[in-house]
């Protein structure tokens, strides 16, 4: 069995929401399957990041961000989406057998038109080129968060009308794996934790920018004194980093009274520093190692495509395309 996901280079570093909801899920499973797959799908962020340059750094940070949280070059191959520029013909392929009704179902692509963008070809077919992403490398499951769910559902669709149309096992439909309690992880504001709503809490960041963002989640006015409810995004991230018993005891605590949304603060600082400490130092080890991480995504594609190959090859035979095996 094959686990495979991405995560696009669009920031310095990725936030509790991408941990909580994919990342820290990718880590896990490189101990549960044969096979693990993890890449950095830097042709997606083309539809966001018109900056070479700065592609390149965010391509790093998600490397540093991968190995920080612990993904390791020994379980897991790690890799740079743009390395197998094969996908892109896998994504070509696959147009052909998608409706256009699907993709104009797709959220992103939905949602940039209620807000009246001038939407280019590359988001409208986004979803075809995560369907290649997943398709090209046989994965069986996908850890994602919620919100990347209707993708998946999209790439078994396209693997399935793919094989139909071709009378064909070449493609191998993926099931989507996520997790309930990491459904949707608020950020300061109450709403979902996205770079786009500058509403995060980065995983890495150092204890300045760390204690600034924690002091800026929103809460209510009620005095220190007077009773709460543990609910809202301050409750919400704190038990991200407790486990059941601790989570009792917090809401016992805040309906008892006294206490104040500063002291949950400080104390949701503290979690987060120790559950990212040695992340963090792990990632500072490799950020000092720039040819070591070089080293690895190239290494990664190695074996990325040696998977990748026979897989499109099979697509081709089946399609009638290049020269008669
Ligand atoms: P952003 O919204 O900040 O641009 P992305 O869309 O790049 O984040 O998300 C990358 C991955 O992290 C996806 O699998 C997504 O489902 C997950 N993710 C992002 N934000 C959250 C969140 N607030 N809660 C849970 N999962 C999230
Ligand atoms: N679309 C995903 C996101 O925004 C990133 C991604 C690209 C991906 N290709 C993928 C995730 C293939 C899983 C599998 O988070």
């Amino acid at each position: 069995m094959r686990v495979l996901s991405g995560t696009k280079p669009t920031g310095e570093m990725l936030h509790l929401g991408n941990y909580f909801g994919a990342l820290r899920q990718f880590v896990a499973l490189q101990e549960k399957y044969d096979d693990a797959l993890y890449f950095i799908a830097d042709y997606h962020s083309m539809t966001s990041v018109r900056d070479g340059a700065l592609r390149r750094r965010y391509t790093e940070a998600v490397a540093l961000d991968y190995l920080g949280a612990g993904l390791d070059p020994q379980k897991a191959i790690l890799f740079r989406q743009s390395d197998i520029p094969e996908v892109t013909e896998l994504t070509w392929i696959l147009t052909s057998v998608t409706p256009m009704g699907m993709l104009e179902r797709a959220h992103a692509y939905k949602a940039a038109m209620d807000r009246g963008e001038a939407v280019d070809h590359g988001l409208f077919t986004y979803p075809v080129l995560m369907a290649a992403d997943i398709l090209l490398y046989h994965a069986d499951v996908v850890p994602v968060g919620q919100d990347q769910k209707q993708h998946i559902e999209m790439t078994r669709d396209m693997a399935q009308r793919f094989n139909h149309a071709y009378d064909c096992e070449a493609l191998v439909l993926p099931e989507p794996y996520t997790l309930d309690d990491t459904a949707v992880v608020p950020g300061t504001d109450g709403r979902k934790m996205s770079k786009s709503y500058d509403n995060t809490i980065q995983m890495f960041a150092a204890k300045k920018p760390l204690k600034k963002s924690v002091m800026g989640i929103v809460t209510d006015s009620t005095p220190v004194e007077e009773p709460k409810e543990p609910t809202g995004p301050l409750f919400d991230l704190w038990r991200l980093f407790a486990d059941q018993a601790e989570s009792e005891a917090l809401a016992t605590r805040a309906r008892a009274g006294g206490l104040g949304y500063g002291d949950v603060k400080k104390e949701l600082l503290e979690k987060i520093l120790d559950h990212f400490g040695p992340m963090r130092e792990r990632r500072d080890h490799y950020a000092g190692r720039p040819d070591e991480v070089e080293d690895i995504l190239r290494q990664g594609a190695v074996r990325a495509r040696a998977i990748a190959e026979p897989v499109l090859e099979r697509c081709r035979e089946a399609a009638g395309l290049g020269e008669p095996g």
